[in-house]
């Protein structure tokens, strides 16, 4: 009996004090509400409808990422979690016998306990629960004396005997749909806030008999707030951090992974590097302090030196990056390829071991194997209107502070002089000089200072 997921997402999320949706808020680079999505799927949901109201076309649109398996039903004003199942019902599909209930703001719930809720099987409700120090703000699990669930009552309603409970109802249920649909439809907004509350189903399964099962605390917070975002936060990289030392990476304590970076055995990731969005990083490559990557993809053996920031690039076998450097879209290096200190690149393509090692704006173009540009080094790109390329041949020579005004070609193994502007392509194998000749004026320079000397006065 694979369950489908119903997953609760409308709610405006006050206490974030935010114009954009709470489930859309990211932690470790993902959306709050994908965590759960995932989750879901990966216990074991055949299809998954998120119920959204507050913000909902942002949502909606977010949701797209997860195809037909993930459905959308509006609850067009938020009067609570029993009211928002209540319209997630209609879209939920005729032949599916029972749903796993999330809400959408409980990011650290792991998949695993999720597939044990599930295992819990046929009886009308199951439900996870959970010991907790502080139960501020959580629904308390009131048990009878025989020790059986008998209600949840939400922390505005409670006593203050049951304000001491430190039980809670993390929020994430199996029912039978059967049983479902009708204790919906029984629900009364009878409570301090007015609100149908999904949570009111629990007394009325109670007659029927509830499984419960409970689960760790930390894998199971709700986020009302950015302090809570934080915490939970921490939690997850410090999770995504240990799952991959265990898989073979050195981790500094201050490295920042985020949740789909991959990464493989014997890479180090110093202190301080961040590493974002879908980063990959291969066998024994080095990732020093300070690094940013975002999107890029670094070969084995690539060392990447304190403070390179790159975006959205591929970094080859053995090439070596930084420090400070600056890795902008679509910048590829193939193997061996060196790019140093304060060198910015932009859709530029460096062959095999070509360099650029100190001091140069490399944007719209690629670097022949073996080539190498010599510090100070200017591709002009953009002319005001357009950008254009500067194709360098293998194993030319860019002098010091050339300038390459774009579009140019220089041919392969062809020289380029020091200090030259070079406006016309270049021949391969051709030396271009573009400069003013220098002249030696002998015994000027004492000349010149006792010149400058006397018209101050001295
Ligand atoms: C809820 C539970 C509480 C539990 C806690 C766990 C209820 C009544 N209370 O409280 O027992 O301990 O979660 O974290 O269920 N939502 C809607 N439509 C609405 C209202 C809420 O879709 O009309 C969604 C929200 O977007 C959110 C989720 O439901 O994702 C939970 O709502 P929230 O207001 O955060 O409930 P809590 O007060 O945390
Ligand atoms: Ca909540």
């Amino acid at each position: 009996m694979t369950p489908t997921a119903i997953i609760l997402a409308a709610g405006q999320g006050t206490r974030m004090k935010s114009d954009r949706p709470k489930v859309l808020h990211t932690l470790a680079g993902k959306a709050m509400l994908d965590y759960v999505v995932e989750a879901a799927l990966a216990a074991g949901c055949r299809d998954a409808v998120v119920v959204v109201g507050s913000g909902r076309e942002a949502v909606i649109a977010h949701l797209a990422r997860f195809g037909p398996k993930v459905k959308t039903a509006v609850q067009a004003e938020q009067l609570g979690t029993g009211h928002a199942v209540r319209c997630a019902l209609p879209a939920v599909d005729p032949s599916a016998q029972a749903a796993l209930i999330l809400y959408g703001d409980t990011p650290l719930v792991r998949h695993e306990d999720l597939a044990l809720l599930i295992a819990l099987g046929e009886a009308p409700l199951a439900m996870l629960t959970c010991h907790v120090d502080d139960a501020t703000g959580y629904g308390r699990i009131v048990r009878n004396d025989a020790g059986r669930i008998q209600a949840v009552r939400e922390h505005v309603d409670c006593s203050d005997d049951e304000r001491r409970i430190r039980e809670i109802n993390p929020g994430m249920y199996h029912a039978r749909l059967d049983f479902l649909r009708r204790a919906v439809d029984a629900l009364v907004p009878d409570n301090e806030q007015g609100e149908l509350y999904l949570t009111d189903i629990v007394a009325l399964a109670a007659k029927e008999g509830i499984a419960d099962r409970s689960a760790a605390a930390e894998t199971l917070a709700g986020i009302n707030d950015r302090a809570q975002l934080a915490a939970a936060e921490d939690m997850l990289h410090a999770r995504i951090a240990d799952r991959w030392r265990r898989a073979g990476v050195t981790i500094r304590a201050s490295a920042h992974i985020d949740a789909d970076v991959q990464l493989e055995a014997d890479a180090v990731i110093e202190h301080g590097a961040v590493l974002r969005g879908a980063t990959r990083i291969g066998g024994g490559a080095r990732i020093d302090v300070g690094c940013v990557l975002d999107d890029v993809t670094v070969a084995p053996g690539a060392y990447l030196k304190p403070y390179t920031v790159a975006l959205s690039s591929t970094i080859g076998e053995r090439a070596q990056v930084g420090p400070f450097a600056h890795l902008r879209p679509d910048s590829v290096l193939d193997e061996d390829a060196h790019v140093g200190n304060f060198v910015e690149t932009k859709k530029t393509h460096l062959h095999r071991g070509a360099k650029a090692n100190h001091l140069a704006y490399l944007g719209d173009g690629d670097i022949g194997e073996g080539a190498n540009v010599g510090a100070g080094t200017i591709f002009c790109n953009y002319d005001g209107f357009r950008k254009h390329r500067t194709v360098i041949g293998a194993r030319a020579f860019i002098g010091s502070d050339s300038q390459l005004v774009a579009p140019i070609t220089i041919g392969e193994g062809a020289y380029v002089a020091t200090g030259t502007t070079v406006t016309k392509d270049v021949p391969a194998d051709a030396l271009a000089v573009g400069r003013a000749r220098q002249e030696n004026k002998a015994g000027y320079a004492s000349r010149l200072r006792s010149r400058l000397a006397s018209r101050q006065g001295k």
